[in-house]
């Protein structure tokens, strides 16, 4: 029997996936990479946004063929939007089999088993905490251990900021205990594992729910001296939750690499006050100043949003002349879309669709600039690359990421892949830099 499994959003979303993958592994399925002749298909679908929801039911829409013709396979709808949407998507599309909030997707070899045996449709997309639910992938992430791996250690959101549909969707926080981390991090690297990258709607929430009063740094000491774990990275952080702490483990832990994602979403005071995001443009720039003084060649990246509600035309000038003072070196940048029971998705004053695509291109060009001639600023330097494998375009090239996440081509061996090479960096480009191996 074979599955085919489609990932649309963020990396947790990835790591579900992997770890839905493994489940089905082991209870004797195969994975395939194409629609066609799979028995199984789950779709992993993602609710940040509206255009990536409609672009599940037109998928959904595009199935009904193989669904008429493979009568006896099954599909299957997990994650956000099946945690928001539930009955609306079987009503939508009824030849959905199964639906499976976010809290459930440790479950899909059972209920797929349950359908198998005529107990279907089914639609399981409770909130309530399933205590098994936290303790998921100890065992089974390590079934898969790529060169780099996603690993989960808090899931769910307590912020709510006024746009943000994840907090509904995914729950409060809720951390993975320490040593599960650690043992899953130990698995994955004894299987040749190298990189992780500690994943959470806010990594740095790390701890709080959990007895004993560990935080997130706490948690990068202990991962940092495991043998043979070669860089740790961590995503995404609140601005408002970066400690003193947090700048001396990523400036002391050796494995720890010199980059950290930030989301700023506004550049002007009123507006982040609006989205309430607990921190004012002052603040912000208190903490890059102590990051970047703290770890040098740190690499900033951000996620930016436009035409939130109200948002002026002097407002969105403001934020543009901020983004150039501070220079992030790459930024996610999102056109305000409204999501169903959110704060924000109430408001009225709503800025016109084809005004926020206009500030969006207007950012994207101006992100592009900074991005490139902070790159350029980079040429000549030496960086140290984990090469992932054969670069997706050129003969001979291999692909791979500087510690700062820049990514780096080098023409070289292709079995050099798993392996940290000396480059040098010589062309600037948007994606990265071109190199070439240090002999
Ligand atoms: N509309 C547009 N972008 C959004 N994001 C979150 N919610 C929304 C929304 N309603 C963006 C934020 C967040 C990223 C993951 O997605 O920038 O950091
Ligand atoms: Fe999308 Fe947010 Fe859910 Fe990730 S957590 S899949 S970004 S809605």
């Amino acid at each position: 029997m074979k599955y085919y499994i489609i990932t649309y959003g963020c990396q947790m979303n990835e790591a579900d996936s992997s770890l839905m993958a493994s489940l089905l592994d082991r209870a004797g399925w195969q994975e395939v990479e194409s629609a066609a002749g799979a028995d199984l298909i789950v779709l992993n679908t993602c609710s940040v946004r509206e255009r990536p929801e409609h672009k599940v039911y037109s998928t959904l829409g595009e199935l009904r063929a193989w669904k008429q013709s493979n009568p006896d396979a099954l599909l299957a709808v997990a994650g956000c939007m099946a945690q928001r949407a539930g009955e609306e998507i079987r009503r939508r599309a009824p030849h959905v089999d199964i639906v499976l909030g976010t809290r459930w997707f440790h479950h899909i070899h059972d209920l797929v088993a349950r359908v198998r045996a005529g107990d279907g449709p089914l639609v399981v997309s409770e909130m309530e905490e399933d205590p098994s639910a936290a303790r998921t992938g100890n065992d089974l992430a390590a079934d898969r251990a790529p060169l780099r791996a996603f690993v989960p250690v808090i899931r769910g959101c307590s912020n709510f900021c006024s746009y943000c549909i994840v907090p509904l969707v995914r729950g409060p926080e809720s951390s993975r205990p320490a040593e599960d981390i650690i043992c899953e991090v130990k698995a994955l690297v004894g299987r040749g594992t190298r990189e992780v990258t500690l994943l959470g709607q806010n990594v740095l929430a790390y701890g709080r729910d959990l007895p004993g009063g560990a935080t997130f740094p706490d948690l990068l000491r202990a991962l940092d001296p495991i043998p043979d774990l070669w860089r740790i990275r961590f995503t995404t952080c609140h601005p408002r939750d970066v400690t003193d702490e947090l700048v001396s483990a990523m400036a002391e832990l050796p494995s720890v690499c010199e980059h950290i994602h930030l989301p700023i979403q506004a550049g002007e005071d009123k507006l982040l006050h609006d989205m309430n995001r607990g921190y004012t443009i002052a603040q912000y720039r208190t903490t890059v100043d102590r990051l970047r003084a703290g770890v040098p060649g740190l690499a900033l990246t951000t996620d930016i949003m436009v035409g939130f509600p109200g948002e002026t035309e002097e407002q969105f000038e403001e934020s543009l002349r901020l983004y150039r003072c501070i220079g992030f070196d790459a930024a996610f940048t999102f056109a305000y879309s409204p999501r169903p029971g959110t704060a924000a998705g109430e408001r009225e004053d709503e800025v016109p669709q084809d005004t926020r695509l206009a500030r969006l291109r207007k950012l994207i060009d101006l992100q592009n600039g900074i991005t490139l001639s902070r790159n350029k600023a980079g040429v000549g330097e030496e960086a140290e690359v984990l090469v992932d494998g054969p670069a997706h375009r050129g003969e001979g090239l291999l692909a791979g990421r500087a510690r700062n996440n820049k990514q780096v081509i080098v023409a070289g061996d292709q079995r050099l892949a798993g392996s940290l090479v000396r480059v040098k960096l010589a062309e600037p480009h948007l994606w990265g830099f071109r190199g070439h191996l240090d002999e």
